[in-house]
């Protein structure tokens, strides 16, 4: 039995573009769907477009339709009542009065403001938001990334949204923080003697992040170029993955015991020398090619400037420089363009120590593949023996666990549980600010080393793995897990 949270109102800045639409929006009706958000609270739409309530339900539900969104349809309705739309310009102050009378009248103890806008708008919305008498002791915020885009621009953005709110007010968002396979990752670790026994560098030879995609930039075309795969998905996404691969076990489940290991971890990621960064790094660009059978434009053509150098693809190598770690490689690596879209943490182990058997073959790695999209599965991989006589043959074969179908009930969306969690006052799925400021200063040893030594940017086909070079081949380390199932070795 689902609990009904207490009731909020939600504020969305923004709320009429893509991103509510299709994320903030529906994850409300889940909600309402499952009874957890009654119909006393409140969804405010707040932007400059200028619908009316009518309208702008009439401009939602045609969105909706057009992306495809699943939504149920009492729900649906149950939302219509709790909805209003205030048309107003976030950067002139007394528009925020309009919204004051959209809220003064609510019994509900919390507002929520969610700024689904772009960053150069934090500062303005929250001073606006003082200035109009809207933010309390119990106001919460809900910050998009992307945070800056280097560690002087968010530095500056914090420090003048934290002139408004204290940090505990702060919801800053990684959507890839609410995947269930991602909050997975900790019960696995550490509800599993097994898997924490060999979690460390004694036992692990490399750890693979990947997250593909097979999507190009779409409509997201000036953003894209002034931030590149590096920005967008990196300094982000894999880096929070990486820091529940290997943070230590924190003493608790407490948002800042959590968040504490999770920082020591980005702490102690080795930055980036100048004459390293081209063996440790590759980026890359899409040039035209085919996905899904389809012909498909080069990212110069999809964002029609023809001269850009943004990184559309990018691998690493780094290291952890702790006890645990010392030593092993993580390989993150994301690209738009990919043949197919799918993230996977790939946890190879090394060797046995001696090959028993009488074999020239090497006996393959244990591995452990999280799949966090686009199905959810855990595989465990393992050495058996290939039945019948003739000697010991024996054959990688994977312990499967489809985590998604092993349960009933459709796993929420990231943003449902992010959302509830934000209601709650949860913030161990939400990033510090220094947990931000870390990532950006280790990101910083990347792009002022490309910069400074002008590192190539490699072309690739669209649908094909991406560009490597000697260190970072694909072949030489990215994990394929279709292929390897047929690999025999005979002794
Ligand atoms: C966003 C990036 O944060 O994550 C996008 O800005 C990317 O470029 C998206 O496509 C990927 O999210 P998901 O959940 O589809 O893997």
């Amino acid at each position: 039995m689902i609990k009904a949270l207490e009731n909020f109102d939600l504020v969305i800045f923004g709320g009429d573009g893509d991103l509510s639409l299709r994320k903030i929006i529906p994850a409300v009706i889940n909600r309402i769907k499952d009874g957890q958000i009654k119909s006393q609270s409140k969804v405010v739409v707040a932007s400059i477009s200028s619908y009316t309530t009518k309208s702008f339900i009439t401009y939602m539900k045609d969105k909706m339709l057009e992306y495809g969104i699943k939504i149920d349809q009492s729900a649906f309705s149950e939302l219509i009542t709790m909805i209003s739309y205030v048309n107003l310009d976030l950067t002139i102050s007394s528009n925020y009065q309009a919204l004051y009378k959209a809220l003064e009248k609510s019994p509900n103890p919390q507002t929520i403001f969610y700024y689904s806008t772009p960053s150069k708008l934090f500062d303005v919305i929250s001073k606006h938001l003082f200035e109009n008498k809207l933010i309390n002791d119990v106001t919460k915020i809900v910050l998009e990334k992307p945070l800056g885009s280097n560690l002087k621009s968010f530095e500056k953005l914090n420090k003048q949204v934290r002139k408004y709110f204290r940090e505990d007010q702060i919801y800053r968002i990684d959507h890839y923080l609410g995947k269930e396979t991602v909050q997975n990752l900790m019960v696995l670790r550490f509800a599993n003697h097994l898997y924490e026994l060999a979690w460390n560098a004694q036992n692990i030879d490399n750890v693979q992040i990947t997250v593909a995609e097979s999507i190009g930039v779409e409509s997201r075309k000036e953003f894209y170029d002034s931030y590149g795969a590096l920005k967008d998905m990196i300094q982000n996404h894999l880096l929070q993955l990486l820091c529940l691969v290997a943070m230590e076990p924190p003493s608790s489940l407490t948002a800042d015991n959590v968040r504490n290991e999770k920082l020591k971890v980005l702490q102690s990621l080795r930055p980036y020398k100048a004459n390293e960064i081209s063996s440790l790094t590759v980026k890359g660009q899409y040039t035209r090619g085919e996905v899904d059978s389809k012909f498909v434009n080069s990212y110069q053509e999809d964002i029609e400037t023809y001269e850009s150098n943004t990184e559309t693809f990018v691998a690493l190598r780094t290291y952890i420089d702790n006890w645990r770690w010392a030593g092993v490689p993580f390989y993150l690596r994301t690209g738009k363009r990919m043949p197919a879209r799918y993230s996977e943490i790939v946890i190879n182990f090394k060797r046995v120590a001696h090959n028993l058997f009488p074999s020239r073959n090497k006996i393959d790695r244990n591995k452990l593949i999280i799949r966090l999209q686009p199905e959810e599965r855990i595989e465990l991989v393992q050495m058996v023996k290939l039945p019948g006589p003739g000697g010991y043959r024996y054959k990688p074969i994977s312990l499967e666990l489809d985590y998604g179908g092993s349960f009933s009930k459709k796993f929420p969306e990231a943003y449902e549980r992010l959302l509830i969690d934000v209601v709650r006052g949860n913030q161990t799925l939400f990033m510090h600010e220094d947990e931000v400021r870390a990532s950006w200063e280790w990101i910083h040893s990347i792009t002022d080393n490309w910069d400074k030594t002008e590192q190539e940017l490699e072309l690739y086909k669209a649908g094909s793995d991406g560009p490597g070079n000697k260190v970072l081949k694909p072949s030489h380390y990215w994990h394929q897990s279709k292929a390897f199932g047929n690999e025999e070795i005979v002794v």
